[in-house]
């Protein structure tokens, strides 16, 4: 080993540090993502060493006037920043490999640069062509988009210097590499460096930085969960490759709130904005079918109306199956053990089977009526009406428990058509009465069962 070199391995999926090799992190619980990388310390100082050369200022003197920020054109995309794109600010966008990042911030970089912004797209991983080729899919661009397909940080450094434009993309953080680490590109140490050199040029030059980040289930390449940290929004695409919307999540950011959703679909000509997504995930619903209860779920600010399935089957198992789809395992136990507890539902000797149909991941309590319905609904074999919706937190002793926003949700199922509404008593004496719906409230689980019944 070299003076001044050490070597530490790191887990790729979290960037836990050891100084020996172990099986499983103790981070984040990942077996075999540990490996070995060169540490060298001189970068670190040349990058600190930069930062101070920016020197100290007093508070007064920032000019926070340039803080306007930059629309992307995109209502869905412009939601989940939090009201548009910050100048100066680090973004990183997560997701499984094919889901659709470079297409969505090809879409941007058309957006802004048609807003006469100098944009830069830098790709690591496709050639011009293949960029073009995406390009033609997507529509015209202005010429303030330029393209380069650079994999080394210092070259790239100084074109951002040159060039100065307001938003720089980087496709994808796990190509490049600095020549002063001597780890492979894709290794934590690459991966942080990279990404601590972005956000200083970031914040020195008040460029928008975007980062692409993949997400990698066999912990060779470093995934985005190793930066979060270090960035200051962090966006998460989502959605089954094989189906055709997408689901842009925040999970972290600095400038607005982290709850908030963007539905996308793709299609042949790139990602369009969905924006009515209730009426998307109840798209294709089957009629009189027995174990599937609509729901209403917040995300961030917006109401989404989904559809929640259970099948409730005679299980040949000593230990009965039991799978959640989109929402937490743990949960659906729980609701199981309050109905086989507080209504006498046999369900020790079935497998049951929960789904959030469209793929979508649900972690509010508010979808559990929702989920003792429809698992009863399977179990009877008797089918709930199709106008019927139902919301509301269940509690151990089988209460009914308020959930927030309401109103929001019932007049989000009132557009949707839904006439009968079972939601928790608390939250039908807040709103009253509403024009068009009958609205039921209940105390308890029983209650709810003995309104669909
Ligand atoms: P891509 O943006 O390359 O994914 P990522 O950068 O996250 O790896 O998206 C690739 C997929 O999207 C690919 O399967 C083709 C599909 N696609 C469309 O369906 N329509 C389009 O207009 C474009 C550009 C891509
Ligand atoms: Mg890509």
């Amino acid at each position: 080993m070299a003076k001044g070199k050490t070597t530490v391995f790191f887990c790729q999926s979290c960037g836990h540090e050891s100084a020996k090799w172990m099986g499983q992190c103790p981070g984040c619980r990942q077996w075999n993502t540990f490996v070995e990388e060169t540490i060298e310390k001189t970068s670190v100082r040349k990058i600190q060493k930069e930062r101070a050369a920016a020197g100290p200022v007093c508070l007064s003197s920032i000019d926070t006037d340039k803080e306007e920020r930059m629309t992307t054109h995109m209502e869905e995309l412009n939601r989940v920043l939090g009201g548009g794109i910050v100048p100066g600010s680090l973004v990183l966008v997560g997701g499984d490999p094919g889901i659709g990042k470079s297409t969505l911030l090809l879409q941007v970089c058309q957006k802004l640069s048609a807003d006469d912004r100098d944009v830069l797209y830098i790709s690591g991983e496709e050639s011009l062509k293949q960029i073009k080729l995406r390009a033609a899919r997507i529509g015209s661009f202005s010429n303030r988009l330029r393209l380069l397909c650079e994999t080394n940080l210092d070259l790239i450094r100084e074109t951002i210097r040159e060039e100065k434009p307001k938003v720089v993309i980087i496709d994808s953080i796990q190509t490049m590499y600095n020549e002063d680490i001597s780890s492979a590109p894709g290794s934590v140490s690459q991966v942080r460096e990279a990404t601590a050199i972005l956000m200083q040029l970031a914040k020195v030059l008040g460029v928008t930085v975007f980062i692409v980040g993949h997400v990698t289930k066999e912990g060779t390449v470093a995934g985005p969960r190793v930066l979060e940290h270090m960035v200051d929004t962090v966006l998460y695409f989502e959605g089954d490759r094989h189906a055709s919307y997408r689901i842009l999540r925040g999970v972290k950011n600095r400038f607005g709130s982290t709850n908030e959703i963007g539905v996308f679909e793709m299609r042949e000509t790139g990602l369009a904005e969905v924006e009515n997504p209730s009426e998307y995930m109840l798209d294709g619903r089957p009629e009189d079918a027995s174990g599937s209860v609509v729901s209403c779920s917040m995300e961030g600010t917006r109401p989404i109306l989904l559809e929640i399935q259970a099948l409730v089957c005679h299980s040949t198992l000593a230990v009965p199956r039991r799978t959640a789809a989109g929402m937490d395992y743990n949960r659906v136990n729980l609701l199981l053990a309050v109905l086989e507890k507080r209504l006498n539902l046999r369900l020790s000797g079935s497998d049951v089977y929960v789904n959030i149909a469209g793929g979508i991941r649900i972690s509010e309590p508010a979808v559990d009526l929702g989920v003792v319905l429809a698992v009863i609904s399977s179990y009877k074999d008797r089918a709930i009406d199709e106008k019927v919706l139902a919301f509301g937190e269940v509690g151990l002793s089988g209460e009914v428990r308020a959930v927030s926003q309401a109103g929001q949700r019932v007049q989000e199922a009132k557009k949707l058509g839904f006439t009968t509404i079972i939601l928790p008593e608390v939250c039908r004496e807040q709103i009253g009465a509403v024009d068009g719906v009958r609205l039921c409230g209940v105390r308890t689980v029983a209650d709810a069962v003995r309104l669909v019944q």
